[in-house]
């Protein structure tokens, strides 16, 4: 099979990295792809969000299967218009992943079907919106409404905070179109976990759970990134909270989306909040995480190839799925500056020291060859080392090994990643 992979992140490298072990595929294509994505597949320089050429070059090429990667293609209906090519591909269509496009939509879904998650009202009125801040009290959450790369929330500690918020989202367009409307939440206590599932539309079948690390310093200070790593399993949920996030959440959800007359099919992610073992959904994306997908697919022993294909005809009952028990950690290295301002093009120096250690997988994010063929900087996040290691605490020192060996100017991540683990264990 030829296989066309859409993105050009930790993630994408990651899922090209477990495909390429399957032996049904011959030729894996990537559009964009990275520096590291080179060693495995040919990269093609078409944006993620180019449909139109990427359904061109799918039909040129004749690929058997596309995958995307990021929200904003499947959003913008990258899924209706490779079928209505007849050509296939892996992911929810455009009305299936308004669940990710839209918090309003996806909070409106929850609410109707009483799945487990914390009030909200959405507002494409300004003044009412503060006037509801300003009745509510503070602390509160304020959201764009649409995709805005990780950068549309703001959890502020104080009213006059989320009014500047709303201000910023909706009256100065700070992420454009997707402040046309503001969706402004109770502020929900406790441990977030990722909660990631394949479904065909009907089965769902549960990935291994995971945990993110969304602030860019140690302790979770700092503004909030992509994610500066990821560890799973997360220890927080616990196996009777597995089968409650499974029965009251994902199962539910998936059935509600299909009553709604927007089948799901693809990976359903939940982001949740979880206190005193209850919990609750804070939103859905429409995709693998990233940086999760890097830990858990290190885990997958299963060939990810049949278990995607039977997403799209609807045999997910059928298909064998087996994790690894071992845990793993992923670390992201990030450019100096990030999540700020930042400078590409610095040379990275020490990969293929880390590369080759044992139970170690380097994936790339943002990095590129210059005209010396060296690999460099070519992003915020750059690098997510990762390990698997018979307990949490060898997984973390594998990765941090590996991170030991790599640098660059400026390079910064995180020391304390898989350390809440640690305290459940
Ligand atoms: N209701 C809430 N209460 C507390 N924290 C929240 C709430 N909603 C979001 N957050 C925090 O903000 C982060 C980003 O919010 P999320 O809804 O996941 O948006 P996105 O990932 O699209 O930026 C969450 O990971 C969480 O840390
Ligand atoms: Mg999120």
């Amino acid at each position: 099979m030829k296989i066309l992979v859409v993105g050009g992140g930790g993630r994408e490298h990651a899922l090209i990295w477990k495909l390429s072990q399957s032996n049904k595929i011959e030729q894996i294509f990537c559009a964009p792809g990275n520096a590291g994505i080179t060693s495995l597949a040919t990269c093609v320089p078409i944006d993620a969000d180019d449909i139109e050429r990427l359904v061109e070059f799918a039909r040129n090429e004749n690929i058997d299967l596309t995958i995307v990667g990021p929200e904003d293609p499947l959003a913008a209906g990258i899924v209706d218009a490779f079928e209505a090519a007849e050509l296939k591909i892996f992911g929810p269509n455009r009305a299936a992943a308004e669940i990710e496009g839209s918090k309003t939509f996806c909070k409106n879904l929850l609410k109707k079907y009483e799945i487990p998650t914390g009030d909200s009202a959405s507002f494409d009125n300004l003044d009412d919106a503060i006037e509801y801040v300003y009745k509510k009290g503070a602390p509160i959450v304020v959201k764009a409404d649409g995709l805005a790369a990780g950068k549309g929330v703001v959890v502020a500690q104080t009213v006059e905070e989320a009014e500047d918020a709303i201000n910023k989202i909706m009256r100065r367009r700070a992420y454009g179109d997707a402040g046309k409307k503001i969706i402004i939440e109770e502020f929900l206590e406790g441990e977030e976990a990722s909660f990631l599932v394949f479904t065909d539309g009907d089965i769902v079948v549960p990935m291994v759970t995971s945990q993110d690390h969304k602030p860019v310093f140690d302790d979770d200070k700092g503004p909030n990134t992509g994610g500066m790593g990821a560890y799973s399993p997360a220890p927080v949920i616990s196996e009777g909270l597995f089968r409650r996030i499974m029965n009251d959440i994902m199962i539910p959800t998936v059935k509600a989306m299909a009553a709604e007359g927007c089948k799901y099919r693809g990976i359903l992610y939940a982001g949740l909040m979880i206190k005193d073992g209850i919990p609750k959904v804070l939103e859905f994306n429409a995709r693998f995480g990233d940086p999760e997908t890097q830990p858990i697919l290190m885990r997958l022993k299963s060939d990810l190839l049949p278990i995607l294909e039977a997403c799209i005809s609807g045999h997910l009952a059928k298909t064998i799925v087996e994790w690894d028990e071992r845990p793993t950690v992923c670390v992201a290295m990030a450019s100096g500056g990030y999540p700020g301002e930042y400078e590409n093009g610095q040379i990275i120096s020490g990969l293929n020291l880390a590369g080759r250690l044992k139970d170690v997988m380097v994936f790339h994010a943002g990095t590129a060859k210059n005209e010396d063929d060296k690999v460099i900087t070519n992003g915020g996040r750059v690098l997510g080392v990762t390990a698997i290691g018979d307990d949490i605490p060898q997984a973390i020192n594998k990765a941090y090994h590996a991170v030991s060996k790599i640098s660059w100017e400026g390079a910064h991540f995180r020391n304390d990643i898989g350390r809440k683990a640690l305290k459940r264990i």
